[in-house]
């Protein structure tokens, strides 16, 4: 479709075309103007039916991510259909209130699916949530994060820095908001809001604080509603990730401006470190550095209303999964993300359509500890004794390097690029995050982001920094079936950093 984005011509987009047969009119809203979307809206325990048409020129697949779904219906890369064809997904809806998404799932093809538009958002509410009285309507408000770059004539630019592009993730030079470049959510002076933030980047990181400096108050992410609100300086949200903040605008006079803005991190390898590096990032001029200051979006009460939801101090029963019930809680199951070489790598494999290895088989019915480990350029398995983290066999392997002298005169690049954060994402589950280990995260890097992680309740996907590891637990219930599990740093899942993990 061509869609008006920035002013002049107009821009070619992929969208997911929201059409509802049957149901409530309230269940799908489409966001008008915009490539993201539709938002589907479900209740825990209804029946929904959903048929997917691929009208784009080539396979493509959806995935409902955070929802526990049969296998068939889960948008496994091997069940992509091919342009014409017809899925049918039929499902109960057996998550609890939350913000969930779909998207493309086809492999090597979804970072730039979910470039050129395909999204959408998919809210479940349940029993629980009813009983509050939180937001509804227009003042439950979607907030698509995204970044994008657009050429001269207003079309999309994907990974114009090639296969370092690639290696490192797509960054853009500017935000977009559900899809629209204003970055300005009009709301009403006097009225209470729930955002749900959702950051729909392909490899993007978020350091978000209202630029006045008060506190960003979460109180859902992923796939739950937390116990309880929790106050933060800053929320970082890295790919994939959603979080419930809470707006108040009640004692705002009309015409209030509040910024949500990126705040600094010192992780300037994938676009900052680079461009200074010499020739290969030329004419990328303005491409906003990862952790860098920037406006993320600004909230404008052009007018006024009220209304009386309330965040009450008592969300959710959070019903943790109890940790002795794991049979393998002190000795987890450990994948480790790092760079083989110049590959991906999850224990040292990269994706094979449907093969799983011995560790990747679990049993229906059991809970699990994971522990999932960046390990950056460092491979324990290494069979080669060469490493990565000297620099060695990558230069020397590496076909990549040859010939580029303005890649080559960076010199800390190569260690750098191995230094890269990774959101883990499981399929079927929804985890409790048990801890984080970081003691290998670089002292300065952990300063900066310590205080934004928000790990209460239950989640689909962690945000692992260099160096960090995380502990999470899950249980194995309802259907057995073939799984993925996946960096949500799209190029990373485009390259392979993907493996199934078998329920048996
Ligand atoms: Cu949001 Cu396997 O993905
Ligand atoms: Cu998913
Ligand atoms: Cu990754």
């Amino acid at each position: 479709r061509d869609l008006s984005i920035l002013s002049g011509p107009k821009t070619k987009v992929w969208v997911y075309e929201g059409k509802l047969i049957k149901g409530n009119k309230e269940a799908l809203q489409i966001l008008e103007g915009s490539y993201v979307g539709p938002v589907i809206k479900v209740s825990k325990g209804q029946k929904v039916r959903i048929r997917f048409q691929n009208d784009l020129p080539e396979e493509s697949i959806v995935h409902w991510h955070g929802m526990h779904v049969p296998e068939r219906y889960d948008g496994h890369p091997q069940d992509v259909i091919d342009s014409g064809e017809t899925y049918i997904y039929e499902y109960e809806v057996m998550n609890r209130a939350g913000t969930y998404w779909f998207h493309p799932h086809p492999h090597g093809r979804t970072g730039p699916q979910v470039y050129n538009g395909l999204a959408g958002l998919l809210l479940v509410t349940d029993e629980e949530e009813q009983q509050l009285n939180l937001p509804q309507g227009e003042f439950d408000l979607p907030v698509v994060i995204q970044d994008r770059t657009f050429d001269d004539n207003n079309q999309l630019v994907y990974l114009e820095n090639g296969q370092m592009g690639r290696m490192t993730g797509f960054l853009g030079n500017r935000i977009l908001i559900n899809g629209r470049p204003e970055q300005r959510l009009n709301l009403k002076a006097g009225c209470k809001y729930r955002l749900r933030l959702l950051n729909g980047s392909n490899s993007r990181i978020y350091k978000l604080a209202w630029e006045d400096g008060s506190p960003v108050t979460v109180f859902g992410m992923d796939g739950s509603l937390l116990s309880a609100p929790k106050e933060l300086s800053y929320l970082m949200l890295g790919p994939a990730k959603r979080a419930d903040v809470w707006l108040d605008l009640t004692n705002k006079p009309e015409g209030t401006e509040l910024t949500m803005k990126n705040t600094s991190f010192p992780l300037e390898l994938m676009s900052g470190g680079m461009m200074g590096n010499g020739g290969m990032m030329e004419g990328a001029k303005s491409v906003l550095p990862q952790g860098s200051e920037y406006p993320v979006f600004t909230v404008l009460a052009n007018a006024s209303g009220s209304n009386d939801y309330t965040l009450p101090r008592q969300l959710a029963q959070p019903d943790y999964i109890d940790p002795s019930t794991a049979g393998n809680l002190n000795a987890p199951r450990q994948f480790t993300f790092a760079m083989g070489h110049m590959e991906w790598t999850i224990n040292g494999r990269t994706w094979e359509t449907t093969e799983v290895a011995d560790e990747e088989i679990v049993k229906l019915g059991s809970t699990e500890v994971w522990e999932l480990i960046n390990g950056g350029g460092m491979m324990d398995n290494d069979d080669d004794g060469g490493g990565m983290m000297d620099g060695h066999g990558m230069m020397g392997n590496g076909g990549m390097m040859r010939g580029d002298d303005g890649m080559m005169s960076g010199g800390g690049m190569m260690g750098n690029m191995m230094q890269m954060p990774h959101p883990i994402h499981i399929h079927q589950v929804q985890f409790n995050i048990l801890e984080r280990n970081v003691t290998d995260v670089d002292p300065q890097l952990w300063d900066a982001v310590k205080d934004g992680f928000v790990d209460e309740g239950w989640h689909d996907t962690v945000l692992l920094m260099p160096g960090m590891s995380a502990k999470v637990i899950m249980q194995f219930k309802d259907f057995k079936g073939l799984f993925v599990y996946h960096c949500h740093n799209l190029e990373h899942e485009d390259m392979g950093m993907m493996r199934n993990f078998k329920i048996v």
